[in-house]
């Protein structure tokens, strides 16, 4: 579903990704686990084309993504679900427009059937009852299920979460990774989910990438890296 191949990348001679091979199967969830300022958003927005590496390649579904035209990669994002670290919600609309604007965009369904696909979205992520609220009435935890209920909205077969968790106490930020993890399975996604929340991460990942000094030093499920040989993976897990 989803393959890097070499990816590199610099800005201004400052190397943040180095050799980053991997893949996802479909359906899986993965976490991209690291320190603060290692390369994980840099990484999701390779997969999701908003940057392309210096070398390597990017390939969704057998499509090499970076040698993709404006018009292409267009296509190839919406089948991508983004939830991004500060929610992204549009201030000026309440839960409900926020929701139904990628439909309104993207899709020609008719005012109705925009209303029933918002609500059963919301419905998912437990938001219901908020649909009215703009994001300045909404607490922390749920801005990220407003976020992710418009990151899914137009299906999402990938969705990817950069830091679900920040800025979320450690309660909010359970309910958060265990309705990330309830949705993606619910819906089939194929999920990437960048998080320094070792915790949740472990709880809820298929599998773990765990990147230091901008490469992959460690792969593997909960399991496995739990009782993982390497001193920095045991050392950066606290296992
Ligand atoms: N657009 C950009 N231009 C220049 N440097 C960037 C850009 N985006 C990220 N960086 C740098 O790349 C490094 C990794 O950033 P980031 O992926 O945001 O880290 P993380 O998400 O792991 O905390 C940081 O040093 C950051 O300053
Ligand atoms: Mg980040």
């Amino acid at each position: 579903m989803i393959k890097v191949q070499g990816v590199c990348k610099s800005f201004a001679g400052e190397h943040v990704l180095e050799d980053i091979t991997f893949d996802i199967a479909s359906g899986e969830i993965v976490v991209l686990l690291g320190s603060s300022g290692v390369g994980k958003t840099v990484l999701l927005k390779h997969l999701i084309g908003l940057i392309a590496p210096d070398q390597g390649r990017v390939l969704i579904d057998g499509v090499d993504i970076t040698s993709l035209s404006e018009e292409g990669l267009l296509r190839v994002r919406k089948s991508m679900g983004y939830l991004f670290q500060e929610g992204a919600l549009y201030d000026f609309m309440d839960v409900f427009d926020n929701v139904a604007f990628p439909l309104r965009e993207h899709t020609s369904l008719s005012g109705p059937a925009i209303a029933d696909k918002v609500r059963e979205v919301l419905k998912l992520v437990g938001l219901q009852d908020a649909d009215r609220k703009f994001p300045a009435q909404l607490s922390g935890g749920m801005k990220k299920r407003a976020g992710l209920a418009r990151a899914i909205v137009l299906g999402a077969k990938i969705l990817l979460c950069d830091e679900p968790t920040s800025g979320l106490d450690p309660i909010r930020s359970r309910d958060i990774s265990d309705l990330i993890r309830c949705v993606a399975k619910k819906i089939g996604s194929t999920t990437v989910i960048t998080s320094h929340d070792i915790d949740n991460s472990l709880r809820i990942a298929d599998r773990l990438i765990l990147l230091n000094e901008s490469r992959i030093v460690a792969v593997g499920t909960p399991q496995a890296m739990r009782v993982h040989q390497e001193g920095f993976v045991r050392e950066f897990l606290r296992v």
